[in-house]
């Protein structure tokens, strides 16, 4: 079936021949959400940080722009990045940088040490829901910045940021990162209460601590960060991307394949490998990685995302790929982002059996509830998926796209992949390795 890609329908896009089985090995790149927070983390100090293990995707690409833009010197080697703050020279990002992604925010706290001035342009990343930063700027505010709004621009003044106590209104990931990076060298201890405990963060926080900053995790989601005077350089390697690891877990599952990931790390994919056990994706934990392989047919299931150590938002896509092909009707219940199902009308085309609905479906209340969003959604499989043309809405969406095109009868085109790329390092090469029928189209 052919449907009329929506926008972004210009430029490069995929060209995806269905039904191979995905069969071989591939190894897990950096983090795209450590690796991109952790260049940030490096304009803390004024000597070199070297980060390893740095993925080569757009939104590193992005990032490692925007910091030279604002003067930082980076010198690339590879997966290795160092990274020099001392000739940091401006407290503006450009507006260049406004709705590309969300890591200038991140650079309020480093900005303000440096310069006692940050200003941002308006955000932007994916498009899944309002993604307030009401939680960010509190918690400035209360370690003392002035926060105001013109013209598409945040302006922060602090002459010192201040150590206090914050409790945030929900774990949010990046509101968690901004202010540790702004209370490493706050003047006092920053208590930062029902904070986000995401691998990604605590991955950064043994960067900070490597650069000489003293943090600690304790209990109930709590970050306990005693300022000190200044950070020093420092060598630190990116953790593998759980993300990617599960989407090609996901990918071997769905085409009948076997393929194994190496570096995936299973501490950090429990809640992940929980559901496909009960789905019945089989497994094999090794030393150096995960073997995921498939199985004739697969069982519904009931599935709630929350915040680590819970199901992560971002498996969710890929995830609800898998329960179209499950033997019966499956739940999935976001409560991260109460806009991330857009993605499922092109599935829908594709043949998936997909209902969107507002209420909280599944075994807990969330605070959608009432709000009219589609935030829960009912899968019934298995059903067989027609090629299609689509073009990709999100990153992690596009994911799923392509695990579609990959299973589906025919021969799909998928535009819009910038979004992909922004997040998955070479994935076509890592596809293609493993058997995929895949070409690009410039
Ligand atoms: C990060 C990840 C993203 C992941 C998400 C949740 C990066 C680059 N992105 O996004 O892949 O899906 O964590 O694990 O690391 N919120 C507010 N006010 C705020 C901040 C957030 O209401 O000030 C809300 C958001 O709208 C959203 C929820 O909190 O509904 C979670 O957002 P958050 O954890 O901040 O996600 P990001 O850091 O944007």
């Amino acid at each position: 079936m052919k449907t009329t890609p929506k926008n972004n329908s210009q430029g490069r896009s995929y060209i995806v021949r269905g039904g191979n089985p995905l069969n071989g090995e591939i190894s897990v790149s950096g983090a795209k959400n450590a690796a991109t927070k952790q260049m940030v983390a490096c304009l803390l100090t004024s000597d070199p940080v070297t980060l390893k293990n740095i993925p080569q995707i757009g939104d590193v690409e992005a990032t490692a722009e925007l910091l030279e833009g604002l003067g930082v010197k980076i010198e690339k080697n590879d997966q290795d990045y160092t990274i020099s703050a001392a000739s940091l020279n401006t407290s503006k990002v450009s507006a260049a940088f406004s709705r590309k992604n969300r890591i200038p925010i991140l650079l309020i706290g480093p900005l303000l040490h440096r310069f006692g001035e940050a200003r941002i342009p308006m955000l932007g990343g994916c498009k899944i829901g309002p993604r307030p930063i009401d939680i960010h700027m509190q918690g400035l505010e209360k370690m003392g910045a002035e926060v105001t709004c013109e013209d598409g621009y945040y302006t922060i003044r602090a002459k010192e940021l201040k150590a206090t106590m914050i409790e945030l209104r929900f774990p949010s990931v990046g509101a968690t990162e901004n202010l540790m990076l702004a209370a490493v060298l706050a003047k006092g201890t920053t208590t930062i209460a029902n904070a986000a405990i995401e691998p990604e963060i605590m991955d950064t926080a043994k960067l900070l601590q490597a650069m000489g900053a003293i943090i600690n995790l304790e209990a109930n989601r709590t970050w306990v960060i005693e300022g000190v005077e200044k950070l020093n350089g420092a060598v630190h390697e990116v953790i593998p991307d759980r993300i990617e690891a599960a989407s090609f877990g996901i990918a071997a599952a769905l085409t009948g394949g076997s393929v194994f990931i190496r570096n995936a790390r299973q501490n950090d994919l429990l809640s992940f490998l929980n559901a496909i056990r009960k789905v019945g994706v089989p497994f094999t934990i090794q030393s150096d990685g995960i073997l995921f392989g498939s199985a004739e047919s697969y069982k519904p299931v009931v599935i709630e995302t929350d915040v680590h150590p819970g199901f992560m938002t971002d498996w969710q896509q890929p995830f609800v790929m898998l329960l179209t092909q499950a033997n019966g009707v499956s739940i999935v219940h976001e409560t991260i982002f109460e806009d991330r199902f857009g993605y499922t009308e092109s599935l829908k085309q594709m043949g998936a059996h997909i209902q969107l609905h507002s209420d909280c479906l599944g075994s807990k209340e969330c605070r959608y509830k009432h709000q009219n969003y589609m935030h829960s959604c009912i899968v019934s499989g298995p059903t067989p998926l027609k090629a299609a043309d689509i073009c990709i809405p999100d990153l992690r969406a596009g994911f799923s796209y392509l695990l579609a095109a990959l299973m589906a009868d025919g021969e799909s085109h998928i535009t819009g992949i910038d979004h992909i790329e922004r997040g998955y390092e070479k994935i076509l090469d890592k596809m293609k390795s493993l058997g995929a029928d895949i070409e690009v189209t410039e």
